[in-house]
């Protein structure tokens, strides 16, 4: 591996960043009494699945950024053609022109698209991917005429975005609590997380319940209200559930038959996650009508998303008898050449071997993390591809969080940090999505820290009387 160089530690050092930022930086989802008051870990710089903190202490980053790093950190192929396409095309307006990268990418994102999914709109980020979607599935039903067509279904664990109408379909606990929200748009199910199913309940059982509660959903709130279904393959930042085998075609199923649009939002599981380009159809055997994306496809290398959509959806409006209907909808920033290009780009990367090594190491990665649940804090490791969660409970009958200590996730994190590990704290539970280029030594290691770090916090909240084994 070349040497890190670190070029500003100096300056860091110097400075005191931590003051600055709490003095003009605003951090997203910061509380009452800390927002435009806080700092946080100061990150210096990253290589292949490493970042380096302000210190220059190396840390393997387990979320990838935020599931987003795909390819891992300093790839010189994407700093080099996203330099290349700036000095070649730095912008152009998709208002009234069109670049050739965002050509070229939707040829390709068409290929892999599942059934007809043929198109794409591009956006800068997923909460305007899932925005998009919703604002696409709302016009839709203008246009044909069913302008009363427009609740749209979410579950409990979803986390859809930040933006006014996605934001709108979160599910997570202590997501929504302060915020306000289009709620009389959104019906909400329950999350699919088969660890918090009702005792003495089978998974199968528990899979025919979320699908009799959809179907139900359905009838009474009647198919003629309903626009649509979002959901994540697998529920991320919810906590990585992964749902009841064959829960999602059933559910896909119950929305064609009922002429309600399936929107898969793919922000995390699209481009390698889980070993393909797109996991609806490879993974879960779902062709949906739109699939959004976002994060992996440009490996955070550059703010891009975007929306897959069906040939039927256009086929529909165009029989119907509203030709000039505008969909009125676009950003400054759509079809952005550089992200395209970087795109493009990063999928030749990921066919060039990091997708066949994620369907190759991902069960191992599965398998070592699982040996965390020795630990009795431990309530669960669960996880698809190279995406798991460690969820912690105060004992194991009651699965209860709260009577633990909420912020365990976060004491955890702060272990490993020390350890060389940076995680993803969830009030309860830890999330590891490392870069998809982690070998089996790189896993060992992880999961090595990983375990000092829960070891080191079950003695801590033992001793301070907040956890017994
Ligand atoms: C499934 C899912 N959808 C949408 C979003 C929102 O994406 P962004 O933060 O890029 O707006 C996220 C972000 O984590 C996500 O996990």
């Amino acid at each position: 591996m070349a040497a890190i160089k670190v070029p500003n530690l100096e300056a860091v050092l110097a400075e005191d960043m931590s003051q600055r930022a709490a003095r003009h930086l605003i951090q997203p989802w910061s509380a009452a009494g800390r927002i435009g008051a806080e700092s946080r870990t100061l990150v210096a710089d990253g290589e292949g699945i490493y970042i380096r903190d302000a210190a220059g202490k190396r840390l393997i980053d387990g979320p990838a950024g935020m599931w987003c790093v795909n390819v891992g950190h300093r790839r010189a192929e994407l700093a080099e053609v996203m330099r290349d396409q700036a000095m070649a095309l730095s912008y152009n307006t998709p208002w009234y022109t069109m670049s050739e990268p965002s050509i070229a990418l939707s040829e390709q994102l068409a290929q892999y698209g599942p059934g007809d999914l043929n198109h794409v709109f591009y956006t800068t980020g997923g909460s305007s991917a899932v925005e998009t979607a919703l604002r696409f599935a709302q016009f839709y039903n203008n246009v044909r005429g069913r302008p009363e067509k427009k609740l749209i279904l979410s579950r409990g664990g979803a986390y859809h975005g930040s933006t006014y109408l996605s934001a709108s379909l979160n599910g997570k606990p202590r997501g929504r609590g302060w915020m306000d929200g289009a709620d009389q748009l959104v019906v909400r199910l329950s999350s699919p997380n088969p660890f918090h199913r009702p005792d003495g309940v089978t998974i199968e059982a528990f899979s025919d319940f979320l699908v009799g509660e959809f179907r139900d959903t359905v009838a009474g709130v009647g198919a003629d209200k309903i626009a649509a279904f979002v959901g994540e393959p697998v529920q991320a930042s919810g906590g990585v559930i992964v749902p009841p085998e064959n829960y999602l075609p059933r559910i896909a199923r119950i929305c064609r038959d009922n002429d309600i649009l399936y929107i898969s939002d793919e922000v995390v599981t699209a481009f390698g996650r889980l070993g393909h380009v797109f996991a609806s159809a490879d993974v879960f055997g779902v062709e949906p009508d739109m699939i959004t994306f976002a994060k992996g496809v440009t490996s955070g290398y550059f703010p891009l998303g975007g929306v897959m959509m069906s040939d039927r959806l256009f086929e529909d409006l165009r029989k119907s008898n509203q030709p000039d209907a505008m969909f009125a909808h676009g950003l400054t920033y759509s079809s952005h050449p550089i992200g395209c290009a970087v795109a493009l780009k990063n999928l030749e990367l990921l066919n060039g071997g990091i997708l066949d090594h994620v369907r190759a190491v991902a069960p191992y990665f599965q398998e070592q993390l699982k040996t965390l649940e020795e630990l009795p804090i431990v309530g669960e490791v669960r996880g698809l591809g190279l995406m798991a969660c460690i969820e912690c409970v105060a004992d194991h009958e009651s699965k209860n969080p709260l009577t633990l200590d909420t912020e365990v996730g976060k004491r955890i994190d702060a272990h490993c940090q020390e350890l060389g590990l940076l995680v993803r704290p969830l009030i309860n539970m830890c999330v590891m999505s490392p870069p998809l280029i982690i070998t089996r030594d790189q896993i060992d290691d992880m999961v090595a820290i990983l375990r000092q770090g829960i070891e080191r916090t079950q003695e801590d909240l033992q001793r301070e009387g907040l956890w017994r084994s």
